[in-house]
C-alpha cells in the first residue's frame, strides 16, 4: 500500500534527476516485503541510448545492497505530469522480475494525483522465468 513516506520520497527523488536532455525528472522508491525501501532517479546520457529509468535504478541499488532475493510489495513513480506517467515497458519487465505476487505500483505528482495499479496489470501476459524453467 502507498502512503505518505513513500510518496514523500518518490518526490524527493525527483530532484536528483539528471535529465538535461528531456529536462523530465523521474523519481521512484521500491519498498521490498520487509519493509527496506531504495529510491531511484533518471539518469540520462548524451547517447540516449544509456539512459536508465528512476524505476530501475531503485530496482538494480536494491539488488546490488541486497542481493537476488529482492521482492518488491510497492513501486511509487514521481513526476511533475498531469496525469502523472506511467513506467515504460522496460520498466514494466524489470519490475516484473522483482514483483511480489501483489505488487502495486502508484503514480504521484506534486498536485496530488495519484494513480494506482498492480503489476499484473500493467503487464499482462507478461514474459517471466516461468518460461525458462520448462
Ligand atoms: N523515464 C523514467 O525515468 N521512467 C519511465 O518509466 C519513463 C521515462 C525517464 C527517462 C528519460 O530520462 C525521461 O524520463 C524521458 O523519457
Amino acid at each position: 500500500m502507498m502512503n505518505e513516506t513513500l510518496k514523500t520520497l518518490a518526490l524527493a527523488a525527483m530532484e536528483k534527476s539528471y535529465s538535461p536532455y528531456s529536462t523530465k525528472k523521474v523519481g521512484a522508491v521500491i519498498e521490498l516485503v520487509d519493509g527496506t525501501t531504495f529510491t531511484g532517479c533518471n539518469v540520462e546520457n548524451s547517447s540516449f541510448g544509456g539512459t536508465v529509468c528512476a524505476e530501475r535504478v531503485a530496482i538494480w541499488k536494491a539488488v546490488s545492497e541486497i542481493g537476488p532475493t529482492v521482492s518488491v510489495k510497492t513501486v511509487v513513480v514521481a513526476t511533475d505530469a498531469s496525469p502523472p506517467w506511467v513506467p515504460c515497458g522496460i520498466c514494466r519487465q524489470v519490475i516484473n522480475e522483482f514483483a511480489s505476487a501483489e505488487c502495486e505500483i502508484h503514480l504521484v505528482n506534486k498536485t496530488g494525483d495519484v494513480k494506482s495499479f498492480t503489476h499484473k496489470q500493467l503487464l499482462p501476459h507478461g514474459f517471466d522465468r516461468s518460461a525458462l524453467m520448462e
